[in-house]
């Protein structure tokens, strides 16, 4: 026979995954075991010695990691191994009775993810509110809006930031989705075929906090499009954030110079001393690349597999740990970066004026004020912005006399509206007094009214909003808290009745 050297050994191990299932296989065992109890499977001294076994290897949780499971093909077997090695066989050997480790690692993962889907909601909610709060403070502050990263339109600065958090909000919806298709058991289902002892399935489901059973036992085994699923959910959210950061990042710099990076997340050079480099969210930035890459692991592993159990299955797993520590922590890092921004509100107030950002507006204004059509209105209005450009004049404020400029603007739009539709604007109804009010970057805002538009009482309502979705989401998330809690509290009951038993005995 062939030796096979560390290499090779290691080749089928994953470690790391397996550390993360570590409580989770624990909670599988005892409610497997209670089940098996239940349904008079297996004996009560059996049962009592195996739970309290059970209690013993949960107790040295790291100490069981770090000496035990490496030594092991993998969490499940390492487990039972050491549970047999302690109690004996004849008792120890029966906790695996009406399982196998298909049915057992996909319960394993499915509550373990579970409980870090609400961990990320949580963090979600947490960013939620720190966009909501920071663009509560600024719903006076304006900023140039942008296309193509352009000037274009002057917009609150809360008007951007609760746009950031509709997409968080889309992507709390979704998380709760993958929840909800993750928080289903496949235990009971063994290999695949399930089993001819008499388990009983909703009752293991209801002991581990799951909402129901994943019915089909060859499906139970087979998927994992849950993963998928959430993993397709980080992807969003990181992309979403991944936006976030960048304009973080773009705002920070000299040409922007719209925000100043909260100490702690701005980074020096080791060469110069003057620099606070934004790494954290550069960083964000960076890992939703990773992310997207485990998304692609998972795909690709999953894709064209046959049913039911392949090993390849294993493989799935450390993208999924991945995947969510580094949501997670990014989701942390973009939240204490959002609460620690510091707007230069006068800076981007005066940058909105620049690129002729009100010329929509002016078009607009002719369109009211004399009936010609919006089309003829942009292009008088386009002639105009490419001389004012030429002659670097396109921002109202920074000309010396307000008044003086705007008496200047109306009669070049007659000539443009002359060469363009034979006729002067100012004889069709346009007024000194109209055009000054089309070129004032706040007034342009207010008259943006529309639902979901950037004017102050539309801005103040979606706060308003999104503050109260937040508040109810909060609530829903902690009910799916309480309802694991409350099942993983029963089971503990359980367990603890059912150790008891061989002292009673034996007393
Ligand atoms: N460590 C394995 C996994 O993560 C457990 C299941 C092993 N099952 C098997 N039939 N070899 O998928």
């Amino acid at each position: 026979m062939q030796k096979q050297n560390k290499t090779t050994k290691n080749y089928i191990l994953s470690l790391d995954a397996d550390r993360w299932l570590f409580h989770a296989d624990v909670l599988v065992d005892k409610a497997h075991v209670v089940m098996l109890k239940e349904r008079g499977i297996i004996k009560r001294d059996e049962v009592s010695a195996i739970l309290n076994s059970l209690t013993k290897i949960e107790e040295r949780g790291e100490d069981f990691i770090e000496h035990e499971l490496p030594s092991y093909e993998d969490v499940h077997t390492a487990i039972e191994s050491v549970l047999i090695r302690e109690i004996g066989e004849d008792k120890g050997g029966r906790m695996h009775t009406g399982r196998s480790r298909n049915d057992e690692v996909a319960t394993c993962i499915r509550i373990a993810l579970r409980d870090e889907l609400l961990e990320m909601m949580k963090e979600v909610h947490g960013l939620r509110r720190a966009i909501i709060e920071k663009a509560a403070e600024n719903v006076d502050t304006i900023m140039p809006g942008y296309t193509h990263l352009q000037h274009a339109q002057p917009t609150p600065f809360a008007h951007h930031f609760l746009a950031h958090s509709d997409a968080f909000a889309r992507d709390f919806s979704r998380l709760v989705n993958a929840y909800e298709h993750t928080n289903v058991s496949p235990l009971g289902a063994a290999a695949f075929a399930s089993t001819g002892f008499p388990v009983d399935r909703e009752r293991t489901a209801k002991l581990l906090g799951f909402d129901s059973v994943l019915e089909n036992s060859m499906d139970a085994v087979s998927t994992r499009d849950f993963i998928i699923e959430t993993i397709s959910c980080y992807a969003n959210l990181m992309t979403n954030l991944s936006r976030l950061a960048e304009e973080i990042i773009l705002w920070s710099t000299s040409e922007f110079d719209f925000v100043r990076l909260p100490e702690e997340y701005a980074t020096g050079s080791s060469i110069m001393p003057q620099k606070r480099n934004p790494d954290y969210a550069e960083l964000v930035r960076a890992r939703t690349g990773t992310v997207h890459g485990c998304l692609m692991g998972v795909l690709s592993i999953c894709k064209a597999l046959p049913y039911s159990y392949n090993r390849d299955l294993q493989e799935v797993t450390p993208h999924l740990l991945q995947a969510t520590e580094t949501t997670t922590a990014s989701v942390a890092v973009m939240k204490s970066i959002v609460e620690g921004l510091e707007l230069k509100k006068e800076e981007m107030e005066k940058k909105a004026q620049i690129g002729f950002t009100t010329a929509t507006e002016l078009a607009d204004t002719i369109v009211r004020e004399t009936g010609i059509s919006f089309r003829t209105a942009h292009k008088i209005v386009s002639s105009l912005a490419s001389v004012l450009a030429d002659e670097n004049m396109e921002s109202i404020k920074e000309q010396e006399s307000e008044k003086a400029f705007v008496a200047e603007i109306l009669p070049r739009i007659d000539d443009f509206a002359m060469s363009i539709v034979g006729k002067k604007l100012s004889e069709m109804g346009l007024t000194e007094k109209k055009v000054k009010e089309a070129l004032n970057i706040a007034s342009n805002i207010q008259k943006r009214n529309v639902k979901g538009g950037p004017a102050k009482k539309e801005v103040l309502r979606m706060q308003r909003a999104r503050r109260m979705d937040l508040e109810k989401e909060e609530k829903s998330r902690e009910a799916k808290e309480e309802r694991v809690r409350r099942s993983l509290e029963e089971l503990e009951r359980e367990v603890k009745k059912k150790k008891k038993v061989i002292k009673v005995i034996k007393k």
